[in-house]
Order: C-alpha cells, then structure tokens, then sequence
C-alpha cells in the first residue's frame, strides 16, 4: 500500500515545537489583552467574493494562491487571511452600532497555495489584531509599537527590524500608479513574465517581484513618498513622531509595497533575516476604504498579522527551550497499589501536578525506567510492605534520596518540596 502523506506545505505539528507555538501564542494574548483587544473567531471558509473585494482581484493571493471549491454552486475559499474576513463579520453583525473604537484580536490558521520553503507554507497560522473606526496617527504609532513590543516580549528584538512607509491615498496613488507605469513600461522587454502581466493590472506588485532581473530594474523606480498628499505626509510625519516618543527602533523603507490591496497610507513590516526568503515575521498596515468596499460604512481602519510559524522558527533557532517533564510518577504493582495510585493521582493532578504512572503494573525496574523517561522529579513507589504500614516510599529522581512517607501526608509533602 502506498504511505499516505500530508497535502503538501500543509503541517503537522506536535514533539517539542508545541511548547514553542503554547508559549508564543500565551505571551501574544497576554499582550494584546493588554491593549485592551478582545477576541473574535472567524469561519475558515467564507464567500470567494470577500477575499475577491477584500484583498482585490489582481493580487498574487486572489489570482493563484486561494484553496477555492465550489459548495452548492457558490465559489468558496479557505481563509488565506483574516482582515477581510473580519471586516465582513463587522458589517454583517453591526458591530459600528454603537459607533466607537472596535479592537478585535483573531488567531487561526490561513491557507494560500504558495510554493513551500523555508518559512514559508500552505497552511500557516497567523495572530493578527484589527482596530476599526479610528484615523488617529496616534493609533497607526500604538498599533506598530504593540508589533515591536510583541517580539520585545518574546526575546526577539535583536533578531528583528521594524520597516514602514506610507504607500499614499486614492487622492495621490494615481500620478505615482502613472508614473511607475511610465519607468516599467520602459523596460518592458526585461521584465519577467508576470510583471509583463502586472504592468497592466497591479503595477505596484512589480516592486514587490523576488525575480533578479526585476529586482534590479525597480531599484530606480519612482519612490511612493514623493508622491504623497498633503493629508498622507502629515499622517506619516506625525507616525513617526510618536513612535519615536514610544521609543519604537524603525526605518522607513520607500519601497515597501504590501502584497494586498487594501492598505492606505501607513504600511509596516517587522522583517528578520534569519529566514531565508520568508523574510517578515508580521506586517500589517491602514486599510480606511476596506469595509465600505465591502458594502459597509466608511470605516477607517488598521492592523497587523504576525506568523506564528516563523515566531517558532526563529524562536528555536534563537531561544532553546528547556524541556519540562512529569512531577510525579507514581510506581503501583497490584490492585491495592492501583487504588492508591489513582487517589494520589487525582489529588496531585488536581493541584496542578503533572502526574503520570504505569498502565501495565510491570516489574518495579521496568517502571523506574519509564520513570526515569518521563523527567519526572518525584518516583512515590506503592509497593505491599510499605502500603501494609500505611505508608510509600517516595524517591528525589535527582539526588536518589527515599523516604518513607504515611498516605496521608503524601500530597503535602511533594507539594513542600515541588512548589
Ligand atoms: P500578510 O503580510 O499577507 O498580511 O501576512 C502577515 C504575516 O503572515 C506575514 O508577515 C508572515 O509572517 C505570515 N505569513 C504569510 N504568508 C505565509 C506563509 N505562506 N507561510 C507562513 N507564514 C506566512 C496579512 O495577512 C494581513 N491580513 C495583515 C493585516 C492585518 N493587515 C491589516 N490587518
């Protein structure tokens, strides 16, 4: 029979990486709820149209990279990311009533078809955070400061550079979109295939191409920030100013462009070079036409998504972990020994213990080993000599001290030495 074998760049994850993903994902809830962001569980699939109006039609993700299949005649995808769907969620559940600043904080898997490597994957999770209905640059300065803070918090600040731009407005987008148009177009012939492609359709993508050729042929592409209005550099002069008040380390990158269309003015990516290509660790941005676009409201709105893959990635690389085994294991070889054992199990269990024993009552050296295995600090041996004096040994696995401890006075006693 042939293996059967995982979708590819889909994950399993499990051993030692899962006390990586427990940790990261407790710290960055933790953070945000300190932000005062609350949690909103999304659906995984939605309507093909939301990522279509969302994201928009001619960017990488909707063109070839959405899981999309069609369930009673109606074209669905897998989520390859939550701002869309969110923002459908906030108009369809009248979350503008009553009006005010909305803070929401989602955590889930997301699916694109994108080629696997490094960093990169098919399925993927992302904890990402959305603030609606503020055009504050205060705002724009907090939500890139909670970015930093996070891999602040998760000892990853010297692995990490905060980039931002401002990528403009529908007032000033368009003399930039012509002119870029005018400088590609001359070097047409160069270009690779899909940036042919784009040229037509999403000339800001070709900035963004991984393609040598193209690469070198933007470096002297028109620069965004030249072109921006009035309204769009004030909002960017002051970005920066309060994020150096919040002593938050950035560089402005002219050409940052995002991979979706819907940001407005602030753009920002929190890039490593430790992953190969997959070089952002979490970016996000200002997207004020989205939910109108959608057929709500015009709703300003801002945030980011971090990718908890590559918090893991880089985490083990940078971070090793210690590994954390059993409290106790408990050593029963008969009926009676069980009945103690299950007691004491569940009261040290329900203290908080870590607590593990032998489902096979084999020999005594047999069950050391597998004690010895489980890192356990503690070994309560119930063996029949000490259970007839109402008593159990009970073993310091490190030092090898034993002593002979009453029944009753077993709970306590681990709990003086373990806590
Ligand atoms: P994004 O830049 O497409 O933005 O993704 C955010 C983060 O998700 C990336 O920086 C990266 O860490 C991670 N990521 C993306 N694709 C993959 C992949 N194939 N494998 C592993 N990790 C990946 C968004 O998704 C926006 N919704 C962020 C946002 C929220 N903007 C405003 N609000």
């Amino acid at each position: 029979m042939t293996l059967l074998q995982k979708v590819k760049g889909f994950r399993d994850i499990f051993g030692e990486d899962i006390k990586y993903w427990h940790w990261a994902e407790s710290i960055i809830q933790s953070i945000f709820k300190s932000y005062g962001f609350k949690e909103f569980r999304l659906p995984v699939l939605e309507k093909t149209s939301v990522y279509k109006r969302g994201i928009g039609e001619t960017t990488d993700i909707v063109e070839k990279e959405m899981f999309t299949f069609t369930d009673s005649d109606e074209l669905v995808s897998l989520r390859p990311e939550g701002t869309a769907s969110l923002m459908r969620a906030y108009i369809e559940n009248n979350l503008h009533n009553p009006p005010g600043v909305k803070k929401y904080y989602y955590l889930g898997n997301m699916f694109r078809r994108e080629r696997p490597q490094k960093g990169r994957f098919r399925q993927f999770s992302q904890i990402g955070v959305e603030v609606l209905e503020s055009e504050a640059p205060l705002l724009d300065a907090e939500i890139i400061s909670l970015l930093y803070n996070t891999a602040l918090e998760l000892g990853l600040s010297d692995y990490v550079n905060m980039e931002i731009n401002s990528i403009g407005c529908p007032v000033c987008r368009p003399k930039y979109k012509e002119d870029l148009i005018k400088y590609f177009a001359g070097h047409k012939e160069d270009l690779c295939d899909d940036c042919k492609r784009r040229l037509e359709t999403n000339p800001l993508r070709i900035l963004d191409c991984k393609v040598e050729k193209c690469k070198s042929i933007a470096k002297d592409a028109p620069v965004i920030l030249s072109y921006l209005c009035d309204d769009c550099n004030t909002h960017f002069e002051s970005v920066k100013e309060y994020l150096t008040m919040m002593e938050v380390p950035f560089k402005v990158n002219p050409k940052m462009v995002r991979g979706l269309d819907y940001y407005v003015k602030t753009a920002f990516e929190l890039v490593t070079d430790r992953l190969g290509a997959a070089s952002a660790v979490g970016a996000g941005g200002r997207y004020d036409g989205l939910v109108k676009s959608l057929g709500g409201n015009d709703t300003a709105g801002i945030g980011f998504a971090i990718g908890l893959d590559r918090i893991v990635e880089l985490l083990k690389e940078v971070r090793p972990m210690e590994e954390k085994g059993a409290d106790v294991f408990i050593l029963a070889f008969d009926k009676d020994g069980l009945s103690h054992c299950l007691k004491l199990a569940k009261e040290l269990r329900a203290l908080g213990f870590v607590v593990e024993y032998d489902y096979s009552l084999a020999s005594m050296k047999s069950q050391f080993k597998k004690a010895d295995k489980s890192s356990a600090s503690y070994a309560v041996v119930l063996g029949s000599n000490e259970l007839a004096e109402n008593k159990a040994a009970v073993k310091d696995l490190v030092s090898g001290n034993q002593e002979l401890i009453e029944l009753n006075n077993i709970v306590s006693y681990i709990k003086n030495k373990l806590i």
